[in-house]
């Protein structure tokens, strides 16, 4: 799974921006799938299956989109003043490097600060692209850029950028792939701009009207010095959400998400996120309301160039959702 999570990583596609990653996608699923469209706002939707018996018809989503700068004023001496789509944090910028959907490249600078107790903010920031003034850049104003870095392997960690939510993208694609037999009618949803609002998910859960809905995403861990109070940490299996910042997991998809795991002997561990949020939102309040849960897989510094999750999490995943999607879900309604 690793080459596919490198290929998937080291692409490029700012929300609104996807095509690339969605091609890309659409090339390693167009073998597994019953049925592949494109919405009209760009979210690929693979159908897998039709409902038999006691099936029901459940939207999965992972979203293409990521973090990115779009360009917004260049001076005359060829530096690109930046604005972000979505939550690009300024401390985890300068010295990093860009590219945009042009294939330009260029770095991020700071001006220098009026004193030390100052907060770096997105107008201190800059891209040099190595222009000599206004003319010579060969960006212009509204082009789109995401940061750019390598797949960095480390064994059973693996670090890069776009990790959110390409892991969970690596995650449905390997899932689709093994799933061979399902009571379910499967969407699969590679949700555009979910950086910037949930836009995709949202369009997509209103078209699909679907019985149950399941984000993949990242989530954040409490495992590094002085991180946040979190019981999440890398390694120790996928995180199944309680809540976050917008959402309360269905309690009786917990239950059942929990009991699939114990079964199969899966680690898991229980996610409780104060702020931010994933597709599943979004799928849970679209129409009339949509039963909704989440698998987060645990993520170090996540909307930095470098993420970090543990590779054992995302295989327990995949095995965790290839054996909740082949087998008849009951959501025990004495829970509800
Ligand atoms: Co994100
Ligand atoms: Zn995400």
């Amino acid at each position: 799974m690793k080459n596919l999570i490198k290929k998937l990583v080291e692409s490029i596609g700012p929300s609104g921006y996807e095509s690339d990653v969605r091609r890309l996608v659409q090339e390693e699923i167009t073998d597994f799938a019953d049925e592949l469209r494109t919405d009209a706002m760009g979210s690929l939707i693979a159908r897998k299956g039709t409902k038999k018996g006691n099936g029901m018809r459940i939207m999965l989503s992972a979203h293409l989109d990521e973090i990115g700068l779009v360009a917004s004023h260049i001076d005359e001496k060829g530096f690109i003043r930046f604005s972000t789509l979505g939550g690009v944090y300024p401390r985890n910028c300068p010295g990093g490097r860009v590219r945009f959907m042009s294939g330009v490249e260029g770095v991020i600078g700071v001006e220098r600060l009026e004193s030390s107790e100052h907060n770096i903010t997105i107008e201190h920031l800059y891209i040099d692209v190595g222009a000599a003034n206004r003319e010579d850049c060969p960006v212009k104003i509204g082009e789109v850029a995401a940061f750019h870095r390598p797949m960095l392997d480390l064994g059973n960690r693996i670090a890069a950028k776009s990790i959110d939510d390409r892991i969970g993208v690596a995650i449905l694609i390997e899932t689709l792939r093994q799933i061979k037999e399902s009571p379910h009618e499967l969407y699969f949803v590679f949700s555009v701009q979910e950086e910037v609002g949930l836009r995709g998910a949202g369009t997509a859960a209103y078209a699909l009207d679907p019985e149950l809905g399941l984000a993949v995403d990242v989530t954040l861990t409490g495992d590094t010095p002085k991180g946040p109070k979190m019981e999440v940490s890398l390694g120790k299996g996928p995180a199944i959400k309680i809540r976050d910042g917008r959402m309360l997991s269905d309690p009786r998809l917990i239950q059942h998400l929990v009991q699939a795991a114990q079964n199969a002997g899966l680690p898991y561990q229980l996610e409780i996120l104060e702020g931010g949020t994933t597709d599943a939102s979004a799928i849970q309040i679209s129409r009339a309301g949509v039963p909704a849960g989440c698998i987060s897989v645990p993520c170090r510094y996540v909307h930095s160039p470098s993420e970090m999750v543990d590779y054992n999490d995302v295989q327990n995943a995949v095995k965790l959702l290839v054996n909740v999607l082949s087998n008849p879900i009951q959501l025990d309604k004495s829970a509800a």
